[in-house]
């Protein structure tokens, strides 16, 4: 008997993903070059299903994994984005993969290589990708699929993936969450949709880790303001974020920042996020999401402030010694009363900026579509996030309500409803901002997005002056409000009778 599916890299990702496929019926042929690694597949599926007939099979080498499979051949590489992944593509070659069998890139590529890649395996084997998303948890009882490239591979792979992706209830758009080995969610829409040509499904993928940047980063910023502002200790900080996770700000981030905050350190016994040294690590995709937004002149100045904010937390030994060199501000002391009014000052600018940081990714996602000539279809992008993926959030489904009722939406903030909230709570986020502002807190996220909702409120932006400048020592050119679009002038800057004359 052949099996369905294969899954070639037994890391966290992949054996969870590897036991995630068994339990929906799947037969899986499984293998690492570390053969700890699938042995440790096997003994946890032994484990989890004692007594049943085993669903995965070890394999020695790749030849042995081919061999095990019904053709066309699904092969599922869990391995680390870069040359981790041509390196496996050559053994398959090697190990004879046939033309119609398909590959599945399952990690945080980067979209260009995933392009180049479908083109360079043309005739060898079909490379396909689907970025995931859910870390070793949403691997193991549901992640977010988001798979590009050959539709007729996806038709191929649709039925495992809809079977695996996690699950939303769809009268309440809710996750549906059970995390029982041998008990998968069955019932409910399935986070997964086909995303469109190559690329695309990274290209979202990244974009999703660039939201989830800025989401971590203005978290991490109510924490600082709270804590070094209103001098709340961590867990006092973690109890405002678990009320704040039952209202419009609900999402996994929300829940498990309250969790951190909440957590003694074994150790001490202080809070552990105390004892954690401040200083964030970063794998590149929020890097990548800052760096397209720049490429393609997009406004994304939260997701571009997240990453630098990890950047300036790593510079520990700077940051020290200019701590004891810079003056601050002398702080106004904030009293019970100001402090509660505060608090919801917060939260209202929590949402705020959130709802910015996702209307540019969003609007960074439409403009590379365009770029791309790729047809996203946002309202199903919004609806696989709603469950399974890391940036998971209650808030996903107002963001599919609006691309459905408009799916041309140029942003986010066009949206009525984003629109009327951002419009009433607008004063409470700059109390936040300004507070933050007075105390000399960085805020850089939340007071970023900020500007940003300024900057699109503007009708007239001093990039008239910015064109003046331009203008005057480079010759650059300016358009006049009072001539048709696309006419160019020049005045003569440097003559004595300044003349202006059409270029
Ligand atoms: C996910 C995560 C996942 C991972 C990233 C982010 O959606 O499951 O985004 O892909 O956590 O690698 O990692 P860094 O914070 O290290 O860049």
């Amino acid at each position: 008997n052949l099996n369905d599916i294969g899954v070639i890299g037994l890391g966290v990702m992949g054996k969870n993903l590897a036991l995630n496929i068994a339990d929906n019926q799947y037969h899986v042929s499984a293998f690492d070059l570390d053969p700890v690694k699938v042995n440790g597949v096997i003994q946890q599926e032994k484990q989890e299903r004692a007594g049943l007939e085993p669903r995965i099979l070890g394999c020695a080498n790749l030849t042995e994994m081919l061999a095990s499979l019904t053709k066309p051949r699904i092969l599922v590489l869990s391995v680390p984005a870069g040359a981790p992944v041509d390196g496996v593509c050559s053994a398959l070659i090697s190990a004879g993969i046939e033309s119609d069998d398909i590959v599945i890139d399952t990690g945080n590529s980067l979209w260009t290589d995933t392009v180049e890649r479908e083109a360079r395996y043309k005739g060898q084997f079909v490379f396909f990708s689907s970025a995931v998303s859910g870390g070793e948890v949403g691997a193991r009882f549901g992640p977010s699929l988001m798979p590009s490239g050959d539709i007729d591979a996806w038709h191929h792979v649709a039925p495992i993936w809809k079977a695996i992706a996690a699950k939303v209830d769809s009268s309440t758009g809710l996750p549906i969450e059970r995390f029982e080995p041998g008990n998968p969610v069955t019932e409910g829409e399935p986070c997964t949709t086909y995303i469109g040509p190559a690329g695309s499904g990274h290209y979202v993928k990244m974009v999703h880790n660039g939201i989830e940047y800025a989401d971590m980063q203005l978290i991490c910023e109510a924490y600082q303001m709270l804590h070094d502002g209103l001098g709340m200790s961590a867990a006092e900080v973690g109890d405002v974020f678990k009320r704040w996770n039952k209202g419009s700000l609900n999402s996994y981030l929300m829940g498990i920042s309250a969790e951190v905050l909440k957590q003694a350190d074994p150790l001490t016994g202080k809070p552990l996020v105390e004892m954690i040294l401040d200083k964030a690590g970063q794998k590149g995709t929020g890097l990548w999401t800052a760096v397209s937004s720049l490429q393609i002149g997009c406004p994304a100045p939260t997701i571009a402030e997240a990453v630098y904010a990890r950047a300036v937390s790593t510079q520990k030994s700077l940051r020290l010694q200019l701590s004891q060199k810079l003056a601050g501000p002398n702080a106004p002391a904030i009293d019970e009363a100001q402090k509660a009014q505060l608090i919801e000052a917060l939260e209202s600018a929590l949402y705020c900026a959130k709802v910015c940081c996702y209307a540019q990714g969003f609007q960074l996602m439409a403009m590379t579509a365009h770029e791309q000539k790729w047809q996203l279809n946002f309202a199903e992008i919004a609806k696989i996030w709603r469950a399974g993926c890391i940036i998971r959030a209650t808030f996903l489904q107002s963001i599919t309500q609006s691309y459905e009722d408009n799916a041309e939406l140029s942003n986010l903030l066009m949206a009525d409803s984003f629109a009327s909230a951002l419009s009433e709570k607008q004063g409470l986020w700059r109390i936040a901002v300004a507070t933050a502002v007075m105390q000399g807190i960085p805020a850089p996220c939340i007071s970023s997005a900020l500007a940003y909702y300024d900057s699109y409120r503007c009708e007239t932006l001093p990039a008239n002056l910015l064109q003046g400048q331009r203008d005057f020592f480079g010759a650059h050119t300016f358009e006049r409000i009072d001539t048709p679009a696309g006419e160019k002038y020049h005045l003569d800057w440097s003559a004595k009778e300044r003349t202006l004359a059409k270029v």
